[in-house]
């Protein structure tokens, strides 16, 4: 029962993470077939091939993807003064909420784009800028980066996002990907389980540990302080933010796959090779001490810590991370409220009662 570790509760063909060997398959196809080498649309038509009728072709995705964003930013103009004070996911996830609701390819593809034309409008709110419309005919992450800086983003840059989104884009049963789950089983709309799975996202157990990753760099400071720094915030009873995690007992291949997209991007970067350095230290002291510490539970780096690295060096604040995560995610969520409708029934499990009886039973 312990939080459900083990129990398996549906059939995919969508992802397979392989928590001992340290593998994931998507589709078929290994972490390291897609990461970097597919764009994020390429991705997206893997995933939802064969759930969504009228998918689109996979050459017409990035196109489709384009005018997608296009609709989706007609619900920008809703970015009312209280909206724009409240944290980038609040509003991501309010300017959803707008989005129509169903079943069908148009409410997909909007719902999917939606996250990565809302939070750059959030952000650039949240600075006092207005928001950019969106370009159709860029791809989708060359798009995301230019409407969250106002220009065209360098190709390297561009592609470091590409690589992030699919990186994230699907991770078997994770506690969104669940929450979407048990919501499309109630056939309650697609729209409505991408609200379920950004609302189970925003936890700072699962996609809202980014953030914190940039404040213990921070804190850190320089690679020397990392040990005493490290130690004092387990003293305290905190837990390392990025790293863990309730599959893996070994490092997650996605954080390699990040850390390689991060060592690529510092190649044209001239501050980004100094913020690495530190996360290596950090994350060498972080290994260290947690094997010291906890000797019989194996604690790696997970997918969040590079992601924060990452993120930072594309220039997103850390508050939206979780955003960022939500724009490649949400096509998991759709793909697998998809397959609960094709292929599953309603998701009602039970529990059992602990409390009191009532005095006539007693
Ligand atoms: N730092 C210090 N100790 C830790 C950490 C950590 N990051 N992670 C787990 N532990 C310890 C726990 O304190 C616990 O110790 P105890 O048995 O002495 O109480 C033991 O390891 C087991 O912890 P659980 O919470 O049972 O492990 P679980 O597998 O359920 O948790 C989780 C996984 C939530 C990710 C956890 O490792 C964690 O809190 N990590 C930090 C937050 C983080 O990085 N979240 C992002 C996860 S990746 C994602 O969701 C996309």
């Amino acid at each position: 029962m312990d939080g459900l570790r083990d129990v398996v509760v549906a059939e995919t063909v969508l992802s397979d993470v392989d928590g001992v060997a340290g593998r994931l398959v998507i589709r078929g196809h290994s972490l390291d077939e897609l990461a970097g080498r597919a764009p994020f649309e390429q991705a997206c038509h893997l995933l939802l091939d064969g759930m969504l009728p009228g998918l689109p072709e996979a050459g017409q995705m990035r196109g489709r993807l384009g005018a997608a964003r296009a609709q989706a930013f007609a619900e920008v103009a809703a970015l009312d003064p209280q909206l724009r004070r409240r944290p980038p996911l609040d509003v991501v996830r309010a300017l959803m909420a707008r989005l129509p609701d169903g079943d069908d390819v148009d409410v997909a593809l909007r719902l999917l784009v939606s996250p990565a034309v809302f939070a750059p409008a959030a952000i650039r709110a949240s600075r006092g800028l207005e928001p950019m419309a969106p370009d159709p005919a860029l791809g989708h992450a060359a798009d995301m980066l230019r409407m969250l800086k106002g220009a065209a983003p360098a190709p390297a840059e561009a592609a470091a996002l590409d690589a992030y989104l699919v990186t994230i884009i699907d991770h078997g049963l994770n506690a969104s990907t669940f929450a979407a789950r048990v919501t499309a089983s109630t056939l309650a709309g697609l729209t409505s389980a991408a609200l379920a799975g950004i609302s189970a996202l925003k936890g700072p157990l699962h996609g809202g540990a980014p953030g914190p990753v940039i404040d213990m760099l921070d804190g850190v400071g320089t690679p020397a302080n990392a040990t005493a720094w490290l130690e004092a915030a387990l003293d305290r009873g905190d837990r390392l933010m990025g790293f863990g995690h309730g599959v893996y007992r070994v490092r997650d291949p996605r954080a390699d796959a990040l850390k390689r997209t991060v060592q690529t991007l510092a190649g044209a970067s001239s501050e980004l090779p100094g913020r690495l350095k530190l996360a290596e230290a950090v994350e060498a002291a972080a290994l260290d001490i947690l094997k010291r510490r906890k000797p019989d539970r194996p604690l790696n780096t997970n997918v969040e810590f590079y992601t924060a690295v990452l993120l930072e060096a594309l220039g997103f604040p850390h508050e939206a991370f979780t955003c960022v995560f939500a724009s490649g995610r949400v096509a998991g969520w759709i793909a697998h409220a998809r397959e609960q409708v094709l292929s599953g029934r309603l998701i009602r499990p039970s529990s059992r009662y602990v409390g009191p009886v009532p005095r006539e039973a007693a």
